[in-house]
Order: structure tokens, then sequence, then C-alpha cells
């Protein structure tokens, strides 16, 4: 075989005969942070064990060094329906073409996270898992798919690659296996995913003005005693409490006692069916898994029926929560404690942070918009948007912890110039970019496209940008009301009018940062860049989106997109 005689990085050293130590690769795709942040728990825990660790973005892996990879482990996110993260795209490309190589000799594990409340869950991971195997490799563990809370389940993962690895490696075959915890965030804090920090509130305010259709809350935090610490890009994981309203409705319709003590985690702490349904576990979402749970509960009800018919169950996850369930599928009947044994935790929501750590020291301020609208009758809510604007205010705590994202960062060099997209919330970022190229000095040019319905009521942060536009901060800015004008105008068509002066930013070698909707505003911008390039490059569709491709590889087009 191929070993390959080679000093481990850290860890163990040699006493006489140095050992043999086998090579790793570990590859992780990310969106919002997790997995980079799981890679690097994992590459450590294989240096610790005399392994010879190569930790890479997928975004920075030349596909054509697979054929030499011995030891392969991918740790990748799925986005979107189904859609692998933004810098996984080339490698998932170049894997489904025909270019892609036999791979015989690789040993290879998937970790796929994903989300079980979407249709396609953890869909790039099982893409990974079942070309590598048709290219040739062998699964070294099985892959194992983790749903949000995936604290646990990639924990267990990595023990078990650490344990198949080190029996099979010369060198490292003697060192037990560490157990790993998987918590990812938080830097040199002790608070992280797993053990929030309870921030208290500073302020929280709206940010639309009167007669306006949205309610957008400007939310301040304070990080102090917390060591947390962040950079611009970073997100803020945010626990929220589920509508006390749609927690009595779900009581009354079971049938409950309010003050019913149920088991609400491993370690077998109790509370009232009320606040376990308050504050422990999800009941907006309907989930693969929980429906199963709640089929086996009540056989009788249909569900299994349900489960059986793919259409029908992609129909009533996307649009029913669990009051919709109960009332569908006459599930009353069903205990307390085992109803809520079948729940997922409830999971934190990520935020763009909108502030810069350097203009607010252990401060953090969020820009979240509440999310209302009616379906059958009946009002819903997004669970933690409505929480913040309807029942936090100044004084009160909520459980908070920093989510790095390495994927959405301003460029090392202070004069490279920026371009930032972002209509709506999508704005939240490039408030935290600005203040920190403000303290910094930084002499880059900054251009900000922001949109939202009227000019009179939805500009978010107006007297900012103008303060920052008078200083030179901001060197441009421009602006579309959707609702202002008979005809809708985007921050993409606005992106079109300044075309070639944008072409040339581009051609200076600024930076584009798009953040907000994905489906839809990500979308038609990408189009319009791409349009940009054809017209004012003279580029041709694949000239265009090749360029696009290689920003994006050079880390110059960069997108916090949901
Ligand atoms: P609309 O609501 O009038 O359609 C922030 O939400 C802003 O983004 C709003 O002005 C919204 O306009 C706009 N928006 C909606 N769809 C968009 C798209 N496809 N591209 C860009 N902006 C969009």
């Amino acid at each position: 075989a191929n070993l390959v005689q080679a000093a481990p990085t850290t860890g163990i050293a040699p006493d006489s005969a140095p050992p043999v130590s086998r090579e790793v690769t570990v590859l992780f795709g990310s969106q919002t942070g997790n997995s980079s942040g799981l890679s690097k728990k994992l590459a450590k825990k294989l240096e610790e064990q005399g392994l010879q660790v190569t930790l890479s973005s997928m975004g920075d892996f030349k596909p054509n060094g697979l054929k030499k990879i011995e030891n392969l482990l991918i740790i990748v996110s799925t986005h979107g329906e189904g859609e692998p993260p933004d810098n996984a795209i080339p490698l998932h490309e170049f894997l489904n073409s025909k270019r892609a190589p036999k791979l015989e000799g690789l040993r290879y594990s998937v970790l796929a996270l994903g989300d079980t409340s979407y249709e396609f869950f953890c869909q790039t991971g099982k893409d990974f898992d079942k070309r590598l195997q048709e290219l040739g490799g062998t699964a070294l563990v099985p892959r194992v798919d983790c749903d949000v809370d995936f604290d646990e389940a990639a924990a267990e993962w990595m023990n078990e690659v650490l344990a198949s690895l080190s029996s099979t490696s010369t060198g490292a075959s003697t060192v037990t296996t560490e157990a790993v915890t998987a918590a990812v965030s938080g830097g040199e804090s002790e608070y992280d995913r797993t053990n929030p920090f309870k921030a208290e509130v500073l302020e929280n305010l709206n940010l639309n003005g009167r007669g306006s259709d949205r309610e957008t809350r400007h939310i301040e935090l304070s990080l102090e005693g917390s060591s947390l610490d962040y950079e611009p890009g970073d997100s803020l994981g945010v626990f929220p409490e589920n509508h006390p309203r749609l927690v009595e409705e779900l009581i009354a319709a079971m049938g409950w006692n309010a003050d019913e003590r149920v088991t609400v985690n491993k370690n077998g702490d109790q509370a009232s069916v009320q606040e376990a349904l308050l504050r422990y576990f999800e009941i907006t979402a309907v989930t693969k898994p929980v429906v199963e749970q709640l089929a086996k509960l009540n056989p009788g009800s249909g569900l299994t029926a349900l489960l059986a018919d793919d259409s029908e169950f992609r129909t009533v996850m996307n649009s029913c929560d669990l009051l919709d369930l109960v009332h569908d599928y006459n599930l009353k009947g069903i205990p307390a404690g085992e109803f809520v044994a079948a729940l997922r935790k409830i999971p934190a929501r990520l935020y763009s942070i909108a502030s810069s750590s350097k203009s607010f020291p252990d401060e953090v301020h969020l820009t979240v918009r509440s999310v209302r609208y009616e379906a059958r009758g009946r009002e819903r809510y997004g669970v933690c948007s409505v929480h913040l604007a309807e029942r936090i205010e100044a004084g009160d705590t909520l459980p908070v912890y920093i989510q790095h994202n390495p994927n959405f960062k301003l460029p090392e060099n202070p004069d490279t110039p920026i371009i930032m997209v972002g209509p709506g919330t999508g704005v939240a970022p490039f408030r935290s970019f600005l203040g920190e190229r403000e303290e910094t000095g930084a002499e880059g040019k900054t251009w900000l496209f922001y949109g939202d319905q009227h000019f009179a009521t939805d500009f978010l942060y107006q007297t900012e940008w103008q303060r920052w536009l008078k200083d030179g901060v901001l060197t441009k800015m421009d602006v579309a009301f959707s609702r202002d004008t008979e005809q809708k105008v985007y921050v993409q068509h606005r992106m079109l009018e300044h075309s070639k002066e944008l072409y040339q930013w581009l051609q200076e070698g600024a930076s584009v940062y798009i953040c907000g909707d994905e489906k839809k505003m990500a979308h038609d911008v990408h189009a319009a860049l791409t349009t940009i390039l054809e017209q004012e490059g003279g580029l041709s569709p694949e000239q265009a989106s090749e360029y696009l491709t290689r920003l994006q590889h050079e880390k110059r087009y960069q997108r916090d997109v949901y």
C-alpha cells in the first residue's frame, strides 16, 4: 500500500522508529459555518491520534487531487431545495461529471447536515456518498444524516470515524478514542450552541414607519461577561419561545392538563407540558421523524397512510403545523408525555449580525422582520421573529450563541472595493461591514444597493447610511423602492442601470456580497451580474458564468442568503 512516511503534524512524538501515519483529507462544504466548525474539530481529533490531516474547504480543493487521496472525510450541509452550499458546488459538479476519475482505492465517509423540515433532507451529503461509492470508493463508516440539532449525531459519527481509522492505521492503533463533543461556535467563550449565553436585551425598536406593511425590529443585546466575540458576516443564533396562544390551543385540542409534568430532555428534567411546549419543543414545523413517531403512538390516525403518500406528505409538511395535524388526523388521546417525547427540540434561528463589535463593544445588534400570515383561517407566526417583536423588551434575556461564518467575510485587504447588495433585512451585515470599515479606517471604496417597498416607511437605518455617505465610509448608494412607482424596481435593476461602473469596479478587483432572499432576489441578482459581464465585458454566457465561478473561488463573490 502507498503508506506515507510522515511525522504527524501534532501529537504523538516518535520514541524510536517514527510511526507510520495515515493521511486523511477532511473536506467541508458550508453555507452557515456549521460544517467548517465541525471539520476543524474533527481535524484536531485526528491529529491528536497521530494522523496526518489535510483540512480544506471544498471551494479551495482541486478536484484532480481526489485520485491521490486514500482516506476522505466529508462534512457537508444541504441548502435550499436540496442544493449544495456555494463552496461545495464545483466539487459536486465535478464528481457528477464525466471528468470524475475512478476512485477504487478510496476509503471515505460522509457526515451530512440538514433539516428534516425540508423535503430534500441532507440531499447534498447523500449525493456525495452515492457518487463516491459509484466511483469505486469504500465507506469507512456509514454516512450519518443530522437534523438541525446535530451535536450528538455528529459526535457519534466522529467517534466511529476515529475508531475506524485508528484501528487500521499503523502507529495510531494504540491510541484510544476519546469522546468528541461537537459543539461548534463561540471561539474562546464557554458559551456555544449547546450552552447558550443569556444576553440582556438593551433595545427593541420597530424600524418601519407608521403605515408600513412591514415590521422590522432593531434589537440590541449585551454580550458583557460572555467573552463572546464575532466578526462582520457572522450570525447570532437565538433560541425562541413558541407563541403562547398556539401552545394553549394545542393543549386544548389534545385535552391535556396544562400542568401535567413531562420529561423535557435526555437528563430526565421535567416541566409542565405548557412550559415544555413553550420553550423546549418545536410545534410549528411538521417533520418526517416526528410524524413517524406520532403514527406509532396512534396507529389508527391515518398518519401511516400519509407517510406512504409522498406527494400528500409534502403538501402537509409545507403547509401544516402540529395543531393542524392534531385536528386533521384526530390525534387526541395520545398522552402528553409520549407526545412531547416524539417532538424535535426547538432549533435556534440564525440572524446575520447587524453591528460591528468595534463600533459597539460587548453588544450585538440584529435586524429581524416579523413573519405573520394567515393560512386555513388561522393567523400564523414566525416563531422567533414574532417572539422578538411581541414578547421581548429591554431588560429581558435571550439565550444566544455566535455562529461564525467563514463564507461571508470582508476582504483581508482594506483597500479592496466592496459591492454590497442587501434589500430588506439583507442589509443587516452591511451595517456591520461599514461599521468595521469606519472603525478600522479602511480606504477601499464601498457601494451599497438597498431596496424595500416604500421610501417613506421602509428605509432601514436611513440616517446611518446617509452619515456614512457624508463621511466617505460609504462611497455610493443606490436604492430601489419597489412599491413607490407604477413599475416595480428592484436592486438588480439599479445594478443594471450602473452596469458600466459596476463592471469597472469588478475589473478593479471589487468583492461582491449578496445578502437576503435566496430563491428570488439572489437568483435575479446573479442573473444581473451575468448580464453586466456579457454587456460590458463582451463575454459569452459561458464566459460570464466562468467569471463568476472564478470570483466565487477567489472569495470575491460571497452570499449570505436564506
Ligand atoms: P416587493 O415586495 O415589492 O415585491 C425587500 O423585501 C425588497 O425586495 C422589497 O422591495 C421586495 O419587493 C423586493 N423583492 C421582491 N422580489 C425580488 C426579486 N426577485 N429581486 C429583487 N428584489 C425583490
